[in-house]
């Protein structure tokens, strides 16, 4: 059995996990830090570097702890190499670096991004669900939203990607937060937005938000209209102005929480909240269905932050339904940042025996492909 640590730092999640044969997840820490960049209204990446700092080693340690073991049992340690913000980054693979280093152990540099598509295989090992490939895979978080195609691995070798989309300004997730932010709902907005959609019922609908037209690449996704047009919307109804006021006072005095802020929501601004999400939806899914269909595969893989959303979720299971394809997602733990999901891509790289060393730096540009 391999076990192997893994360790992710790229943007606001301070995590470490140990991960057995890529598949097994015998522990998982995420030290968010969401507390910290609130008041910002988004990631400060000053303060995202200081806090991993503050975070590194009693993470790694409680990870080791949860697992029962000990630093010498470790057979590798897989460290985020990018893509993500360069401070934050960096004290992952210093730390990383260091340990290996000191215990003589292989490291190994893990992109981001593959990560995410790992904890799909993660959590459909753990459903005894085997995803067929090649595969159309959507990455959909706060700072990426992309389409790929996976390929399987030759013998002994890594998986391999394709970019066939790409947002072309916002990342699906920023367009969540930023929203959130303009309707007075907190930081981050996506799970609140998840679930004042559900609420909504038939409020009848304020605006109604067309699919996006993106000229060239049919694959491509752009939200910074979508969110500009929300902004619009928003600005010439000075009805909204004094709910957004009173619940801008209710989270400057921490009310936060979706049972707070759902009674100081209109029937109006709930609707908003669903068309908003009813577009984000559909374009995620139909672009990605639309992938499938022309590359002709069987599997969909939809993972980030944003693959947390009830929606989404439940908008694919029955798009795939009907299009004979088959949807596997992450458990929402495993969707947003971690790093069991680091350390499963670590072995894969640790069985073809790609290592890193010493010389390995933060990339904060790292593409999957
Ligand atoms: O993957 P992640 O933890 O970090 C990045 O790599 O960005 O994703 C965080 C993003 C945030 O933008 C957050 O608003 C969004 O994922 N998110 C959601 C939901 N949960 C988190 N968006 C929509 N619905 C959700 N339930
Ligand atoms: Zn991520």
């Amino acid at each position: 059995m391999t076990r192997i640590l893994g360790i992710e730092s790229s943007c606001d999640e301070t995590a470490a996990a140990v991960v057995a044969d890529g598949r097994e997840i015998l522990s998982s820490v995420v030290a968010s830090q969401i507390d910290i960049h609130r008041k910002y209204g988004g990631v400060v990446p000053e303060l995202a570097s200081r806090e991993h700092l503050r975070q590194i080693v009693p993470v790694v340690r409680e990870a080791l702890a949860q697992a029962g073991m000990q630093l010498a049992d470790v057979d590798a340690i897989g460290v985020t190499q990018g893509p993500g913000l360069v401070g934050a980054l960096l004290v992952g693979i210093t730390y990383g670096k260091t340990l290996a280093m000191a215990l003589g152990k292989p490291l190994v540099a893990v992109n981001h991004l593959a990560g995410h598509v790992h904890a799909v295989f993660l959590e459909a090992h753990r459903a005894g669900r085997e995803a067929k490939l090649p595969a159309v895979c959507l990455i959909v978080s706060g700072g990426h939203t992309v389409l790929y195609q996976v390929k399987a691995a030759e013998a002994g070798g890594l998986l391999s990607y394709r970019k066939i989309g790409q947002t072309r300004d916002d990342a699906a997730g920023e367009a969540y937060d930023k929203v959130a932010k303009l309707l007075g709902l907190g930081y981050p907005g996506g799970p609140i937005l998840d679930r004042l959609a559900v609420v909504a019922n038939g409020a009848p609908a304020p605006v109604k938000f067309g699919p996006t037209k993106t000229r060239g690449n049919p694959l491509d996704f752009s939200f910074s209209g979508l969110k500009t047009a929300v902004l619009y919307h928003v600005r010439e109804h000075p009805e909204y102005a004094e709910e957004i006021r009173t619940r801008e006072e209710a989270l400057q005095r921490g009310e936060r929480k979706f049972e707070e802020l759902q009674p100081l929501c209109s029937p109006q601004t709930l609707a908003l909240v669903r068309e908003f999400q009813n577009a984000v939806v559909r374009d995620l899914v139909e672009r990605t269905v639309m992938a499938a269909e022309e590359l002709g595969v069987e599997s969909v893989l939809v993972s980030g932050g944003v693959a947390a959303n009830s929606q989404l979720r439940a908008t694919f299971e029955e798009r795939g339904k009907s299009k004979g394809l088959e949807v596997f997602f992450p458990s929402r733990a495993l969707s947003t940042d971690n790093a069991a999901m680091i350390a499963a891509a670590a072995y894969e790289k640790f069985r073809a025996g790609v290592f890193g060393d010493a010389s390995l730096n933060a990339d904060p540009g790292l593409v999957l492909a």
